[in-house]
C-alpha cells in the first residue's frame, strides 16, 4: 500500500513535468499542493502514510528533503549513481569503499562524499563527522535541500537562495551575505543526455560561485588566510590560462587548441561570457587571464563518488586508480562504471590538478 501510493505520488510528480515548456517551480513557486497538504487526508485517507500525525511546515512526505527527493531521485538527484549532473548525485552518500593499501585498510567514507542532506525517506542521514560548515557554522543538524534551493522558487540560478530571502534554519532563517551565483545551466533531468555534463555540454559559470559557497563556508574564503587556502575568485592570469589551454592530457601536455580546451571536470568561471548568448549545450572555449578559479572547480555542490565531493579522487596518483575500483569493499560493477561519469582518460593520466598545473610535465607512464 505504502509503496502504491509512493509510486502514484511520484507519477503525479511525472506528470507534472511534461505539458509544459515552464515545468513545476521554474522561476517561481509552483502550486503548493505540490509540496504541502493541509489536513494530511484526502478522500478519507492519509496523504502521507508513513506519518499519521502529519509533518513540520504541512509537508506532503516527510521532511523538506524528502519532499524535494520524492521527484528529484528520479530526475537524477538520486539515483543510483546514475545522476551525471554538474550538482552531482547525492546516493554516493549512502556508499561506504574499503580497500587495502600495501597492508594498510583505507576507507572512502559516505558521508564524506559531499553534502549530507537529512531525508530519511531514502536513507541520508546527518554528518557524523562534522558538526558544522567547515570554515562557517551552519549546523550540519538542518542540512536539506532547502538550505541551498528556495523550495517557493525564485529567478537565481537553480532557484539558488541569495539576495532578497535567505534559507529556514533552526526556527528563523539563516543569514547569507553573498547573492545567488550567475551561471546557466543545461536540462535539470541528470540522467539522461538533456542534463549529463560533458566537455561539451555544462553549466557555464560567469561570476560569484565561491562567494556563495562562503556564506556557510566563509573561513575557507577569507582573504586574511588565503596564503593558506587554494585561491578562489581569483584571476587565472596568463601562465595558468595558457597551462589550461595547452593542456591535453598527462601525455600530451602541450599542444591544445584554446577554442576546445574546456575540460567539464575542471571549470573555471568565464568572468566576460554573456549569458544571453552563450550555449550550455555547446562551450568548449577555454579560459582567457582574467577568468578565475572557483569552488566548483575542484568540488561538486551535491556529492560526487569521491572523497569531499571532490570531481576526481583527489588520492588517486593516476586518475585510472580512483576509489571505487571493482576490487573495494562495498562497490558495485555499475559504481565503477558511474565514477567519473562518461569521461574518459589516458592511462597515464594524473591528478587533474595538472589541468591549471601541468605539474606532470615529463613525467613517466603509469605502469613502466
Ligand atoms: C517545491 C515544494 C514546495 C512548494 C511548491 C511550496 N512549498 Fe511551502 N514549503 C516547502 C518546504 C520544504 C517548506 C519547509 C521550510 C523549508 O525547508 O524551507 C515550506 C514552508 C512553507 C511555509 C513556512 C515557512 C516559510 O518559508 O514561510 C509557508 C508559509 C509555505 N511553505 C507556504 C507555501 C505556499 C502558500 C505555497 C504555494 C503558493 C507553497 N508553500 C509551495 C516546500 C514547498
Ligand atoms: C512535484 C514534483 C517536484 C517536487 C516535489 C520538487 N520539484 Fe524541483 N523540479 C520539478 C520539475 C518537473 C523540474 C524541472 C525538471 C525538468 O526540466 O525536467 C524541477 C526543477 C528543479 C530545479 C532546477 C531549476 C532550474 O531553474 O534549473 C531545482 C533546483 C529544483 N527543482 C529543486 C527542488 C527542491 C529544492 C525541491 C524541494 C523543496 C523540489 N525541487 C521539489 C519537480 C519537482
Ligand atoms: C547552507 C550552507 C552551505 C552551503 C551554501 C554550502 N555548504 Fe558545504 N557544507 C555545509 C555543511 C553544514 C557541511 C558539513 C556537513 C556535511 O559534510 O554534510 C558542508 C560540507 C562541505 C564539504 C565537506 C564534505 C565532507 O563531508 O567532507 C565540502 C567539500 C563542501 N561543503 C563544499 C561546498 C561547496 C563547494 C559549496 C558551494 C557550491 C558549499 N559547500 C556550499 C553547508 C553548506
Ligand atoms: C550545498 C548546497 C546545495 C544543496 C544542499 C543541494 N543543492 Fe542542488 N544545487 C546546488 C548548486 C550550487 C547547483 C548548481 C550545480 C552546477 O551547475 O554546478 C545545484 C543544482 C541542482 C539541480 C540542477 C541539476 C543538477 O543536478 O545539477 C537540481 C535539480 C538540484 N540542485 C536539486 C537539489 C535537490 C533535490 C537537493 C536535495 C536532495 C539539492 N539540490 C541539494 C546546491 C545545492
Ligand atoms: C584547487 C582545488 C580546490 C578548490 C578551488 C577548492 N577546494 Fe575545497 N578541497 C580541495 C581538496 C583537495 C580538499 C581535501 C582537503 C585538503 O586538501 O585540504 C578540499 C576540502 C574541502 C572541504 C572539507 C574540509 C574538511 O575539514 O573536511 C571543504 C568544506 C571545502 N574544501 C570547501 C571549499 C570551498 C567552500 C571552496 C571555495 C571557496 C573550495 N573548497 C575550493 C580542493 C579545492
Ligand atoms: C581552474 C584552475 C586550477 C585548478 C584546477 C587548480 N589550481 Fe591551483 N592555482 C590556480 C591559480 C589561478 C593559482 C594562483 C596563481 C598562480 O599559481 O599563478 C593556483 C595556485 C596554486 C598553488 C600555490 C598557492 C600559493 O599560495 O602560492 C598551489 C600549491 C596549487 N595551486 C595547488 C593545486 C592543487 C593541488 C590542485 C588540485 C587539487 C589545484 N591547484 C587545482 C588554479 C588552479
Amino acid at each position: 500500500m505504502k509503496a502504491l501510493r509512493l509510486a502514484l505520488l511520484t507519477l503525479g510528480g511525472l506528470a507534472l513535468a511534461s505539458g509544459s515548456a515552464l515545468a513545476f517551480h521554474d522561476g517561481g513557486v509552483a502550486y503548493c499542493q505540490g509540496c504541502h497538504t493541509m489536513h494530511n487526508s484526502q478522500d478519507g485517507a492519509l496523504v502521507d502514510p508513513a506519518h499519521p500525525n502529519g509533518n513540520a511546515y504541512l509537508l506532503n512526505f516527510g521532511n523538506p528533503s524528502d519532499t524535494c527527493l520524492r521527484c528529484h531521485a528520479a530526475y537524477g538527484q538520486f539515483a543510483n549513481g546514475t545522476g551525471y549532473g554538474p550538482g552531482g548525485d547525492f546516493y554516493w552518500m549512502t556508499k561506504t569503499f574499503t580497500w587495502d593499501s600495501h597492508g594498510n585498510p583505507r576507507t572512502s567514507l559516505g558521508d564524506t562524499h559531499g553534502h549530507n542532506v537529512i531525508s530519511p525517506a531514502y536513507g541520508l542521514t546527518a554528518e557524523p563527522t562534522l558538526t558544522t560548515a567547515p570554515g562557517g557554522d551552519f549546523l550540519s543538524q538542518y542540512l536539506s535541500c532547502t538550505s541551498c534551493h528556495d523550495p517557493h522558487g525564485n529567478q537565481n540560478f537553480r532557484l539558488l537562495y541569495g539576495g532578497a530571502l535567505d534559507p529556514v534554519y533552526d526556527g528563523g532563517r539563516y543569514d547569507f551575505t553573498a547573492s545567488a551565483p550567475l551561471a546557466l545551466g543545461n536540462g535539470r533531468r541528470t540522467i539522461n543526455e538533456d542534463g549529463w555534463e560533458t566537455d561539451e555540454h555544462h553549466t557555464i559559470y560567469k561570476s560569484g560561485m565561491s562567494e556563495w559557497c562562503a556564506n556557510c563556508h566563509s573561513g575557507m574564503h577569507d582573504p586574511s588566510t588565503t596564503n593558506f587556502v587554494h585561491p578562489t575568485s581569483d584571476d587565472l592570469g596568463t601562465a595558468v590560462a595558457n597551462t589550461y589551454n595547452g593542456y591535453i592530457s598527462s601525455d600530451a601536455v602541450t599542444g591544445g587548441d584554446p577554442a576546445t580546451a574546456y575540460w567539464g571536470l575542471v571549470p573555471f568561471e568565464a568572468v566576460n561570457v554573456d549569458l544571453a548568448l552563450a550555449d550550455p549545450e555547446n562551450y568548449t572555449q577555454g579560459p582567457e587571464p582574467q577568468d578565475q578559479v572557483m569552488c566548483l572547480s575542484c568540488h561538486r555542490s551535491h556529492a560526487s563518488a569521491f572523497a569531499d565531493a571532490g570531481r576526481w579522487d583527489f588520492g588517486a596518483t593516476f586518475i585510472a586508480d580512483s576509489h571505487p575500483l571493482i576490487t573495494d569493499g562495498g562497490a558495485t560493477a555499475d559504481d565503477v562504471a558511474n565514477k567519473y561519469y562518461l569521461y574518459t582518460f589516458v592511462d597515464n593520466q594524473r591528478s587533474l590538478c595538472n589541468k591549471c598545473h601541468a605539474k606532470d610535465a615529463g613525467d613517466g607512464p603509469r605502469a613502466p
